[in-house]
């Protein structure tokens, strides 16, 4: 604990219309800022997964009742060992390292961050809680990047999070939309996923 980073929340993170905020813009120096750091963070990506899940259900506990294999251990320190929460924290981390790599061709990162919103629709897991975790990764890797960590790139990191936020809330109103569309029509209706983890 003790990492006081407010939350990077778009406005109205869960509406039910509207889903075209602008996007957080991320200039060059940013996406080199970023780049650099995360050659030193790479190599941590599997304990930083774990950490800022852990911090995260300690500060936000509603958001551990998403998941479903996990949600009834009230030990968060037995939570540190769980393979679930491992494989999900790597899962997420790897995401970020995919953002990372495609910082020069935004187009595709936006279809990738949409998609991925879409997917967390039908894992009932609410945009409400996305920018929980880009404050969590910040004070997860400032102890990894000591003196390297500056207010300009937690700026930066900020701001790839609001973006990668912004595009994930897009999609999954995308997909609510479309799934409440799909009730009239029950043959085309995709079920709602009810296996997370
Ligand atoms: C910046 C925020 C987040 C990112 C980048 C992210 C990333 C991911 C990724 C890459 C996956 C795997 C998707 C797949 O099935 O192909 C995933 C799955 C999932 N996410 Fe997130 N996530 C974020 C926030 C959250 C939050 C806040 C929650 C819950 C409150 C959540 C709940 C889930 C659940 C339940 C799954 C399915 C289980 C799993 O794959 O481990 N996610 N997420």
């Amino acid at each position: 604990m003790g990492c006081a980073i407010s939350e990077m929340a778009p406005e109205n993170a869960e509406r039910t219309t509207g889903t075209q905020d602008a996007a957080a813009h991320l200039d060059q120096e940013q996406i080199q800022m970023i780049r650099e750091s995360w050659k030193v963070i790479q190599d941590d990506i599997a304990k930083l997964g774990i950490i800022m899940f852990v911090r995260l259900f300690e500060t936000h506990p509603e958001c551990k009742d998403v998941f479903f294999l996990f949600r009834d251990v009230e030990d968060l320190e037995r939570l540190r060992t769980n393979r679930e929460l491992r494989a999900h924290g790597l899962r997420v981390m790897s995401f970020i390292e995919k953002s990372v790599a495609r910082l020069d061709q935004l187009e595709r990162l936006e279809g990738l961050a949409v998609e991925l919103g879409r997917i967390h629709y039908r894992y009932n897991a609410s945009p409400k809680y996305y920018s929980y975790v880009g404050a969590e990764f910040i004070c997860a890797v400032q102890p990894i990047l000591k003196e390297k960590w500056t207010r300009e790139l937690e700026e930066a990191w900020k701001t790839l999070f609001l973006y990668l936020t912004t595009f994930m809330n897009h999609g999954y109103q995308e997909e609510k939309n479309r799934q409440s569309h799909a009730i009239d029509s029950p043959k085309d209706r995709p079920e709602k996923r009810n296996t997370a983890l």
